[in-house]
């Protein structure tokens, strides 16, 4: 089936609420599936909304309540800069995410880059990679590791993790992280999931808010070249596994099929 778009009139008001309904209703499978969350999770302006979504108050339900102790999050991509860096997605999850959440709440087991390869992307991923083999099985026991939830932007470009338009990046086919060191997007030093892992990941949650996405989605959804953008890869190939939240700004005028 077709990807699930939501479009809201405001993110504090019902965005970031339906993001956390979604958020938690992977949760409940996943710990219902195997007893843990494995969620990776981008920079942008998405730590912020996540963290409106998931650090209000619970309802008081089961279903309702993040079990943080039970989370395993990863970084869809970073950033090769110190994870205290204002430009690293680890500091911008942790400083607007995981440093508010409270104690009874419990922490997330958090899965950050390694610092020591900063200067050389290709082994950072490498060694990425290597932590991920590590939680998700080895490699030849499993052809893909299984995300159950990926949270994800899309920027301006049409890009989504660090994974940019007409890359040949976007053409690997069998590792499971890899390195850029020309991004178009400063800095040019990062690393990212590769596409056959998004599109394996058991659901795709896009956020993308604000008038300057408008043109993008309209390309997204309403152009044959859309399809063949980073997001819209990830759109087309993974369908139904995919959702969209977004505000009102960012669909205004847009046709959705
Ligand atoms: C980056 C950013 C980028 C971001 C998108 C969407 O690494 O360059 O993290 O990938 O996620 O551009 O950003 P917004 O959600 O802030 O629009």
């Amino acid at each position: 089936g077709p990807p699930n778009l939501y479009s809201f009139q405001d993110v504090d008001k019902d965005l970031a609420p339906n993001l956390r309904k979604y958020v938690l209703e992977q949760q409940n499978e996943a710990l219902a599936r195997h007893g843990v969350f494995r969620v990776a999770v981008s920079g942008g302006s998405l730590p912020k909304t996540l963290a409106k979504a998931l650090l209000a108050p619970s309802n008081g339900s089961k279903d309702d309540t993040p079990e943080f102790s039970k989370w395993e999050v990863f970084y869809a991509d970073e950033r090769c800069v110190p994870l205290d860096h204002e430009d690293s997605n680890h500091n911008l999850v942790k400083q607007d995410l995981l440093d508010r959440i409270p104690q009874e709440l419990g922490q997330p087991k958090v899965y950050p880059i390694d610092e020591q390869y900063l200067d050389d992307p290709k082994e950072c991923a490498d060694q990425y990679e290597k932590t991920l083999v590590s939680i998700f099985a080895a490699r030849d026991s499993v052809k893909l590791p299984l995300f159950d939830l990926l949270l994800l932007g899309c920027g301006p470009d049409g890009h989504t993790c660090s994974l940019f338009p007409d890359h040949p990046l976007l053409r690997e086919q069998d590792a499971w992280v890899l390195s850029i060191s020309d991004s178009p997007k400063p800095p040019p030093k990062r690393i990212t999931l590769s596409l056959p892992v998004v599109l394996h990941a058991a659901k795709i949650g896009f956020v993308a808010t604000g008038g300057g996405k408008k043109d993008i989605l309209k390309k997204i959804f309403e152009t044959e070249q859309g399809g063949n953008l980073p997001s819209g890869l990830v759109n087309r190939g993974a369908g139904e596994k995919v959702s969209w939240f977004c505000d009102a700004s960012a669909t205004e005028g847009v046709n959705f099929p």
